[in-house]
């Protein structure tokens, strides 16, 4: 497992990820969607488990959940549960809001 860091400090890393938004970011050679609801933060894969779409045009709830744009099945951020669908699990990965930024374990 690797460690990325996202921004320098807290409010560079809220800064970076706006609120309820998805940004696609590249870790190495691994590419994740970075979301937050007020300071919790979540990653998740790019592409949904059922049918490859791109996850970063989907919808975060306020229910913590990404809803995938194509046939709107839901995920939940943090533990990747499907919610509403028929599909494999999100892969997810542990992140964790510090003073040193946003860490990503991947
Ligand atoms: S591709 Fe995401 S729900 Fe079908």
């Amino acid at each position: 497992m690797k460690t990325f860091t996202l921004g320098q400090d807290k409010e560079q890393a809220l800064q970076l990820i706006p609120d309820r938004k998805i940004k696609v970011v590249r870790l190495g050679n691994t590419k994740i969607c970075v979301s937050r609801i007020g300071d919790s933060f979540y990653a998740f894969e790019t592409q949904c488990p059922h049918r490859k779409a791109e996850l970063q045009q989907g919808v975060v709830t306020s229910f913590g959940e990404i809803v995938c744009p194509l046939h709107e099945y839901r995920f939940d951020m943090k533990t990747g549960d499907v919610k509403s669908g028929s599909c494999g699990e999100l892969l997810t990965y542990k992140v964790e809001l510090t003073g040193d930024g946003l860490k990503i374990y991947v």
